[in-house]
């Protein structure tokens, strides 16, 4: 069979820029070079290149997190230049990436989410009728964002005029939500048509960490991940058909991960990821693994389903 020439896009502008640095490298490790020649490019620096390159490129594998990445955006210039690419297209990746469109679209699906206001940088926040309609604690979260990057935990009123800044500092808009207190759970699902849903994994920040923050997310040793999650089959069932759910309800395609805290038998869905993670030991190929698919065969697989017709 004749190699198909993959180009690997890793670093970009995002505040996530290492984050996908680092998945880039052990991308390019893990891929298949029997059957592919990969091409590397930094969108920060080589987006020309890619441009006069795309003649010869057969898909593109996009390893970059947050804006100008996840977003949409190289997903439009590499349908411009007729590259297919792994994953959702612009539609779904820019639904996904901003958590207010997000929440529309999952709670027209009928998928729970925490109860939320979304404010925008010249809107007075009201702390008491936050307090009043949402409960205390409460997440601040930029709109548009991930990693956990400009979020906080408030615990007290006084707290959240400060916060609310904070997040403004990373976006226009803002989310303040109510905070469930619960075991957080994510799941991977991956296909066109047909979607299948990885085992559940269970997250667990250590004491030091309050949630899933930056550090949690990106330190070794400090977050526990447990797959599958210490759950019975019919939360499993559950939390995998949420998982599925969410992904078709932001149009997404090919793979995605979505995040959710369950509460009492009580799921609530954060949101979804369109190009999660990728190392080896990142949560998505760590499902695929627990499923009996290993890194390099997962990257196959996202690079089949992105050539199929769509
Ligand atoms: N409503 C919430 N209740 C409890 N914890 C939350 C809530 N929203 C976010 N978190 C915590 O913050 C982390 C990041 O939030 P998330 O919405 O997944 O945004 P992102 O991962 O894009 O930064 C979650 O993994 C979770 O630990
Ligand atoms: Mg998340």
């Amino acid at each position: 069979m004749e190699k198909l020439t993959v180009a690997l896009l890793a670093g970009g502008i995002s505040s996530e820029r290492e984050v996908s640095l680092n998945s880039g490298d052990q991308v390019y490790e893990a891929l298949d070079k029997d059957k592919y020649d990969i091409l590397r490019y930094d969108p920060k620096t080589d987006l020309p290149r890619l441009v006069q390159d795309a003649d010869r490129i057969d898909i593109a594998m996009i390893i970059l997190h947050g804006p100008y990445g996840e977003d949409g955006t190289v997903q439009g210039l590499l349908d411009l230049l007729h590259i297919p690419y792994q994953g959702s297209g612009v539609l779904g990746s820019s639904l996904a990436m901003n958590k207010a469109a997000t929440k529309l679209m999952y709670e027209k699906a009928g998928i729970p989410v925490p109860d939320y206001r979304i404010f925008s940088r010249y809107d007075p926040i009201d702390v008491d009728a936050c307090a009043e309609k949402l409960g205390s604690p409460l997440v601040v979260k930029p709109v548009v964002g991930g990693s956990s990057v400009g979020m906080s935990i408030v615990r007290s009123a006084a707290d959240l005029q400060g916060a609310v800044e904070k997040a403004f500092e990373f976006d226009s808009a803002v989310m303040v939500e109510a905070y469930i207190e619960g075991v957080e759970l994510t799941g991977g699902v991956v296909g066109n048509r047909e979607l299948e849903a990885y085992p559940i994994i269970e997250i667990i920040p250590d004491d030091a960490h309050d949630f899933f923050d930056y550090e949690a997310k990106y330190t070794a040793g400090v977050t526990q991940e447990i797959c599958p999650a210490r759950i019975d089959e019919e939360l499993t069932h559950k939390a995998q058909s949420y998982a599925k759910k969410a992904h078709r309800a932001l149009f997404c395609r090919g793979y995605s991960r979505t995040d959710m805290i369950l509460r009492d038998r009580e799921m609530y869905v954060l949101e979804t990821n369109t190009i999660p993670g990728m190392t080896a030991t990142s949560l998505l190929p760590q499902a695929a693994q627990a499923a009996g698919v290993d890194f390099t065969s997962l990257l196959d697989k996202l690079i089949e389903l992105g050539m199929e017709e769509q």
